[in-house]
């Protein structure tokens, strides 16, 4: 198959035009890709691991977000290198921006085709969730006319079951519980696309404000009967996947915090189950950040931003009043380290660059029952 090339410039505003964001803050990536140029590759697919491959416990999880096809991503063997036990692709996994479902289903067959990517999902499963990009429109809810095609697509790229639970309710949230007890990871990967409500914009900031409706809603009232249902299941560590910030609430874009209801109803449903061992990973934003904010029970929620797998933008400009630590200069990845004690989950939540530096880390600790 032979693949549209665009020069660096029209690649630059393309990004531009998606994300409506400062445009200096882009140079990177199109820098990137003039010096990196497109390759293609021979390599299939057929074999690639999911779901059903993982086995528990699980020590590592990598994850990461806001992959362009049309771009080079050598990020994928740095991933590898990293050895983890499982990947969690958590949006704009593709920019598809499309109601043509031709032209997404290519998109896919792009990213199936990078080599990087073929190689690392021979060897890793793959979870995954999408954003807006993927779904098929930028900053896109509800309203989206091909959301049952564009889930077709992205669970059949994924490999997701014939069976699955995932393709007979509407949306694509899902979980996994792995590992035996007392390692017990329960991973959560939210939709946050198929039932959210219109933004708030306003014209003013050219930016979204928080909608105080009740009728306003991020996941959606079966989402969130789920969600409840979920969390009342026994974990020893939760990793709740939402593509855009939980945590962040200053910046003018998606995030959480465009959904006080919402937002406020998921702190809740933690403090009402007494839940003290989850951590949030987002993306999104073009830049990794770790944030952190402090829930009424007093459980200090954390929020691992990494993003940007081969899009990269300046993430100082964006006010954050519960940042930890910014990385915001290259590529980069998320990557938590799980070291299972008799009495505790000891985490390392990390962002690893392109290059294969730690450039965030952090380190959490939660008891075991
Ligand atoms: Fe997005």
């Amino acid at each position: 198959m032979s693949f549209h090339l665009e020069s660096p410039l029209l690649y630059c505003a393309r990004i531009f035009d998606m994300r409506r964001r400062n445009f200096l803050g882009l140079v990177i990536g199109a820098v990137a890709f003039a010096l990196s140029g497109f390759k293609t590759a021979k390599a299939k697919t057929a074999k690639a691991k999911t779901a059903a491959d993982l086995k528990g416990p699980i020590t590592k999880i990598a994850f990461g977000s806001c992959c362009i096809q049309d771009g080079p991503q050598p990020i994928w063997d740095v991933i590898a290198k990293s050895a983890p036990d499982v990947f969690l692709f958590i949006g704009d996994n593709i920019y598809a921006d499309t109601e043509d479902m031709t032209l997404m289903a290519n998109k896919y067959k792009m990213l199936g085709k990078k080599p990087g990517f073929a190689r690392f999902r021979n060897a890793t499963p793959v979870l995954a969730t999408w954003d807006d990009h993927d779904y098929g429109i930028n900053d896109g809810g509800l309203e989206y006319p091909k959301k049952e095609e564009s889930k077709k697509l992205m669970l059949d790229f994924f490999g997701e079951p014939a069976k699955s639970e995932r393709r007979q309710r509407p949306g694509i949230y899902t979980s996994y519980y792995l590992g035996p007890k007392g390692k017990k990871l329960q991973i959560i990967l939210l939709d946050l696309r198929w039932f959210r409500t219109a933004l708030n914009y306003d014209k003013a900031i050219d930016g979204y404000k928080p909608d105080p409706s009740p009728k306003a809603t991020i996941l959606g009232e079966k989402q969130w009967e789920w969600l409840a249902a979920e969390l009342k299941k026994p974990a020893d560590l939760r990793l709740i996947a939402s593509s855009t910030q939980f945590v962040s609430p200053d910046h003018k874009w998606e995030k959480w915090a465009n959904f006080p209801i919402d937002k406020k109803r998921m702190i809740d449903l933690l403090d009402e189950n007494k839940i003290t061992n989850a951590i949030f990973i987002s993306g999104d934003m073009h830049y990794a950040e770790l944030s952190a904010e402090t829930s009424p029970k007093g459980f200090k929620i954390y929020d691992l931003t990494a993003s940007g797998m081969n899009l990269v933008e300046n993430g100082s400009q964006y006010p954050n009043r519960y940042r930890i630590s910014l990385y915001d200069k290259t590529p980069h990845f998320g990557l938590i380290e799980i070291d299972w004690q008799k009495s505790s989950a000891n985490l390392a939540l990390k962002v690893i660059s392109d290059k294969g530096k730690t450039v965030i880390s952090d380190k959490v600790s939660y008891p075991i029952a």
